[in-house]
């Protein structure tokens, strides 16, 4: 075999060896066509594939990267803790450090919030640690999710799931137990009514309610007027807890996640909180946190098991506290803004080449969903009737133009404190051929 340089050979070589040639679904772009560009390195805003191409990236690793690519203050503490060793299996003072600062963050005036922390390896592990937790602190049962929403891969949450699940348009997963799925009600988002019934039937037997703080899994889209005050206050009243998975939102929506922009100024708490992607800057670290008296559930304070080899890594602690300490107001100031400017102009662009969208938009975090202008889109069932359809030729086209998308529709587009006015401006170059390719489809 010659040596691999194309994209397309790269591929080919990939799916050899991996199933679908990737190691996470939506990367094949099986929604969208075509042949997925290998990334060599990524540096600021951009990336640069295997044939050379520069790209304008609006996925950020998937949200992580919330400083850019490649931060000098982030490498550099990467690089002392790799120095002082790989890992060690034992305690080490950065693993305090980062809880602190998320404990320092994700909490109100009275100290509740993050009080305690776990470190753990992925957002998956987070959220099944969550629930673990919450059915050994409760003794009971049953989860509720909302359809749409998108809380990793274990078995018990793959119902009616966002992301990937949702871009190959599957029910869920082969491989779940009817047992496992029967214990996950699922409900559609922003549906009071439903979550009331569910609760006045089981209410006793509900462990918890887990929700994205806001969903981006499924396009992004804003929880309603109230709608997580109510799942806190029908939760507390039926003695379930409620667990806010802000693995996508959290230390980027604000300093404190999205709750810091609703609970907090709202007065609600909820009893758990997930984290991921930002939390590790990079690298693979996701964390559980919560209430003092249900996190010491967990061993070795608690019954309720877990561990892992890689839990607290120093090095992914390193770049998890670099990247929270670097991540100022002025950074998420300069986020929101961005993120206007290119919604902004998202918007325009389809509205000049006729293409009925909506953009949906959560703080820094938004999506555009095709021809759902009328009914807009507040729940699974509007996300999944748009016109899917016209994101491949719009995703292609600002792919040709030297702009990155996440190769879904239902994904959302991340920025960055890197993101300056030149690669904005790439992508505002971009926009308006991408938007007839779109009205052409
Ligand atoms: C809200 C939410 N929860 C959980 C996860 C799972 O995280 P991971 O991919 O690190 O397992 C994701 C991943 O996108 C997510 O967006």
């Amino acid at each position: 075999m010659t040596n691999p340089q194309t994209n397309q050979q790269l591929f080919d070589s990939a799916r050899d060896l991996m199933p679908g040639g990737v190691n996470s679904p939506v990367r094949a772009f099986g929604s969208v066509g075509g042949t997925p560009a290998f990334m060599v390195s990524a540096e600021g805003p951009y990336l640069t594939d295997a044939e050379g191409t520069q790209y304008v990236d609006l996925v950020g690793s998937w949200g992580p990267a919330l400083l850019g690519h490649k931060p000098p203050q982030v490498i550099e503490a990467v690089h002392a803790a790799v120095d002082a060793g790989l890992g060690f299996g034992t305690s080490h003072p950065a693993e305090t450090r980062l809880a602190e600062l998320v404990r320092s963050r994700v909490q109100d005036e009275a100290g509740r919030g993050a009080e305690m922390i776990r470190m753990v390896s992925t957002g998956t592990e987070a959220t099944m640690t969550a629930i673990r937790l919450a059915r050994g602190a409760t003794g009971r049962n049953l989860v509720i999710k909302f359809a749409g929403c998108y809380h990793g891969h274990s078995d018990g949450l793959l119902a009616a799931a966002g992301s990937g699940v949702a871009t190959l348009g599957l029910p869920g997963s082969a491989g779940v137990t009817e047992a496992q799925a029967s214990e996950t009600i699922v409900i559609e988002y922003n549906d009071r009514a439903a979550l009331e019934q569910v609760f006045a039937e089981r209410g006793d037997d509900v462990a918890a309610v887990i929700t994205e703080a806001t969903p981006a899994n499924m396009g992004v889209v804003p929880p309603g007027e109230g709608f997580n005050a109510f799942i806190r206050e029908i939760t507390s009243r039926h003695g379930a807890l409620m667990i806010f998975d802000e693995v996508m939102t959290g230390f980027r929506i604000t300093e404190a996640g999205y709750w810091g922009a609703s609970g907090r100024v709202e007065g609600w708490l909820p009893d758990l909180f997930t984290f991921g992607k930002v939390i590790g800057g990079g690298l693979p670290t996701a964390a559980v946190a919560g209430r003092r008296e249900i996190m010491e559930h967990l061993a070795p304070t608690g019954p309720v098991y877990h561990a892992g080899t890689l839990s607290g890594n120093p090095v992914a602690m390193a770049a998890g506290v670099a990247t929270l300490e670097h991540a100022t107001a002025e950074v998420y100031q300069h986020i929101d803004r961005q993120a206007d400017v290119v919604a902004s102009a998202l918007g325009e662009a389809l509205d000049a080449a006729g293409v009925d969208h909506s953009i949906q938009k959560v703080g820094s975090l938004f999506s555009v969903a095709f021809g759902t202008s009328a009914a807009g889109v507040s729940n699974y069932a509007q996300a999944q009737a748009q016109e899917a359809f016209r994101y491949g030729p719009f995703f292609h086209a600002m792919l040709e133009a030297g702009v990155y998308l996440p190769p879904s529709v239902f994904e959302a587009w991340f920025l960055s404190a890197a993101h300056d006015d030149a690669a904005v401006q790439r992508i505002l170059d971009a926009l308006p051929k991408a938007a007839e390719a779109a009205a052409a489809a």
